[in-house]
């Protein structure tokens, strides 16, 4: 079995000519940048949660079995090199453009952070290896990464399957804030399928008890790690940092951030896996 990527959490296998073998480690990164510790459990969590929304959703998708817990064999796809970010509520990086008046997404003005946005938004990023950027449609036409067509079928698929997800989310208790797709073309008939992972490191999500507009909200998610990292003064040495395009040495995680984010994710998946 040929090796050919370790990504930021998954290993990357060619099985066979068609197939491909993720393995979910036990990685852990935020902002872009890798974490030194890892999350003893987590891939295997992650692996579950994928397996369950490929299950769940009505969409047609990459996966094909599961060779161990922690192990997924997907169909080999030409992936298209964005980050398909639907957004239901005002948040993170959108949340920031949005305050720095960089309102390209026609938004509502005066806006809470944190507050439901009228209709989910499509706000598609770049894939990069350093830092994604939001990326306009306009842009992803004129750079030919798709045409027309395939621009509106992923935007529109996209928006489904966020809605689709933030139902069952909703009906688990839970607010779906936003999630990340990404999408590959299967290399005999080109069709666009649903690809790479879906999990807490692809969305964002709030338990509804405590969801209060105009605040940062508890997480179930890496954005508890994102919060610690931002406490301690990492997310600055980052910004810094990538000024000169450079990453900055991340800290080691204390075993209690280990052990609350370990417990976030399997609480959630346990919530939504009992449905
Ligand atoms: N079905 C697929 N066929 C080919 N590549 C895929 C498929 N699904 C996901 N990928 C790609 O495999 C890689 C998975 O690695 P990942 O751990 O997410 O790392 P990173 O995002 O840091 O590259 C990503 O580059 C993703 O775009
Ligand atoms: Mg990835």
């Amino acid at each position: 079995m040929k090796f050919i990527h370790s990504g930021k959490v998954k290993d990357v296998y060619e099985l066979d000519e068609k197939n491909l073998l993720f393995h979910f480690t036990d990685r852990v990164s935020a902002y872009d940048v890798p974490m030194i510790t890892n999350i003893k459990g987590k891939g295997e969590i992650l692996c579950n949660f994928a397996e369950f929304w490929f299950t769940y959703l009505d969409s047609k998708n990459h996966m094909v079995r599961l060779d161990a817990k922690d192990k997924m064999v997907v169909k080999k796809l030409r992936m298209i090199p964005l980050e398909c970010v639907v957004r239901g509520y005002l948040y993170g990086s959108l949340y920031e453009r949005y305050i720095a008046g960089n309102n390209r997404l026609d938004l509502a003005p005066n806006m809470k952070i944190a507050s439901i946005l009228k209709d989910p938004i499509f706000d598609p990023t770049t894939k990069s290896k350093i830092h994604d950027q939001p990326i306009s449609e306009d842009q992803i036409l004129a750079e030919k990464i798709l045409t027309n067509n395939e621009l509106k079928h992923v935007k529109d698929l996209s928006i489904r399957l966020y809605k689709q997800m933030s139902n069952i989310s909703n009906d688990a208790g839970f607010i779906m804030a936003d999630v990340k797709f990404e999408f590959g073309k299967d290399p005999s008939s080109n069709e666009i399928i649903l690809a790479d992972s879906l999990g807490p490191d692809e969305f964002r999500m709030w338990n509804k008890d405590s969801y209060k507009v105009g605040e940062e909200q508890v997480s179930y998610d890496k954005q508890y790690l994102r919060d610690w990292l931002t406490k301690i003064g990492f997310r600055d040495k980052i910004k810094n940092a990538s000024k000169d395009g450079k990453m900055p040495i991340p800290p080691e995680l204390p075993s209690t951030v280990v052990n609350e984010l370990l417990k976030r994710y399997s609480y959630v998946y346990k919530k939504i896996s009992e449905l």
